[in-house]
């Protein structure tokens, strides 16, 4: 029987095909792309992934726990969440993982104490420029500064393989894509000159998923940023990737009913039976999504909507002005993409649980 909505459907052979899509044109090995489960932690996608032989990015203990559940081995997991509670790191090293992202000296101090002999990736600071929502600020060390870093991991008996960055999240310059191989390809230099053998570039996420023609500037960025890879591949160097969106925004559609269709100021306003607050929250910092009547077959002549959810808040609003079929009526199924990134994993985001609320 068909679910009543609202669901999000995750079509697996769109997965297969950006998956597919994704390694012929950058020519990875799937082994070499490590999926951030902070993208979409359902079971199903890590267990496609896995049988794929992807391996795996985690941001906390709990999506370690996750992967290790899925049948996943330890060592194809990279902890990739820069700052890590003193608490985590020895969990972590205690359920058997020994690969972690750092970018500073107190992560170092950290590290080596309790996951010592570990693997380190040091995360650096790159332009965002042209992401439509950037990663910076927050995390990534100066070129100076991992330069430094590095020595200090090697004498601290940790073992430190090279680099990782991430452009932005659906970051469409190929501009600042070649900008930010280039920086990379100084840094690599500059690390080689003082005496530091680099094993790894992590080239991170941001490919372009979200937007409909995203796939021509995907085109686009292959071509501009592939002569880099395999400049580095041809000096021995290992380049693992971290996409999320790319591989799975696409292949999710929410399907919602429309509960009711009301005229208020010249303006018509639809209620849907599911809001941004269940997993939409990026339209609050300026991300659209597609909006489509699924129960009209021939749209016919449009007329615009203020999209709105089911919550008793005024933002709750997928759209101040989406064309819709003028017969849009209660009942109509509408479906919003893309969902498969950052929507259903949106609640214990990034494996953070809510706190839990205390009565007293
Ligand atoms: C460390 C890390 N890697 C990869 C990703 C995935 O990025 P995207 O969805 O842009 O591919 C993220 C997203 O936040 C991230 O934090």
């Amino acid at each position: 029987m068909k679910p009543l909505t609202p669901y999000i459907i995750i079509y697996k052979d769109q997965i297969h095909k950006n998956l597919n899509n994704f390694c012929n044109k950058l020519k990875f090995k799937t082994e070499e792309i490590f999926y951030p489960v902070k993208v979409n932690h359902n079971p199903e996608v890590i267990n496609l992934l896995n049988k794929a032989k992807c391996r795996f990015e985690a941001a906390s203990i709990n999506e370690i726990k996750l992967l290790l559940n899925c049948g996943i081995n330890p060592s194809e997991i990279l902890y990739g969440n820069p700052v890590k509670s003193k608490h985590d790191i020895i969990t972590a090293n205690n359920l058997g993982i020994n690969h972690f992202v750092a970018d500073s000296f107190k992560e170092i101090e950290k590290l080596s104490c309790f996951a010592p002999n570990s693997r380190i990736i040091f995360r650096i600071e790159v332009s965002n420029e042209g992401a439509s929502w950037k990663l910076t600020e927050k995390f990534g060390c100066s070129d100076a500064e991992v330069i430094l870093i590095f020595e200090e991991a090697t004498n601290k008996n940790l073992n430190p393989l090279g680099f990782s960055f991430h452009v932005g999240w659906n970051n469409k310059s190929t501009f600042n894509w070649e900008k930010v191989m280039l920086h990379a390809e100084d840094l690599r230099i500059k690390l080689s000159k003082s005496g530091r053998k680099i094993e790894i570039i992590d080239i991170g996420g941001g490919f372009p998923g979200h937007d409909e023609n995203s796939e021509i500037y995907f085109e686009d960025i292959s071509k501009k940023i592939l002569p880099y890879l395999n400049h580095w591949r041809n000096l021995g160097i290992k380049v693992i990737t971290e996409p999320g969106s790319y591989l799975i925004a696409n292949a999710g559609i929410l399907y919602s009913t429309v509960i009711e269709k009301i005229k208020r100021k010249e303006k018509y306003w639809i209620f849907l039976d599911t809001g941004i607050f269940q997993g939409f929250y990026w339209i609050l910092g300026g991300l659209k999504y597609r909006i489509k009547n699924e129960s009209k077959g021939n749209p016919g002549e449009l007329a615009e909507y203020v999209i709105t959810g089911p919550t008793c808040d005024s933002f709750d609003i997928f759209a101040k002005n989406a064309f819709l079929p003028t017969q849009t009526n209660v009942g109509d199924i509408i479906s919003i993409s893309p969902a498969g990134a950052y929507i259903q994993s949106a609640k214990n985001y990034n494996g953070f649980e809510y706190p839990p609320e205390i009565v007293r």
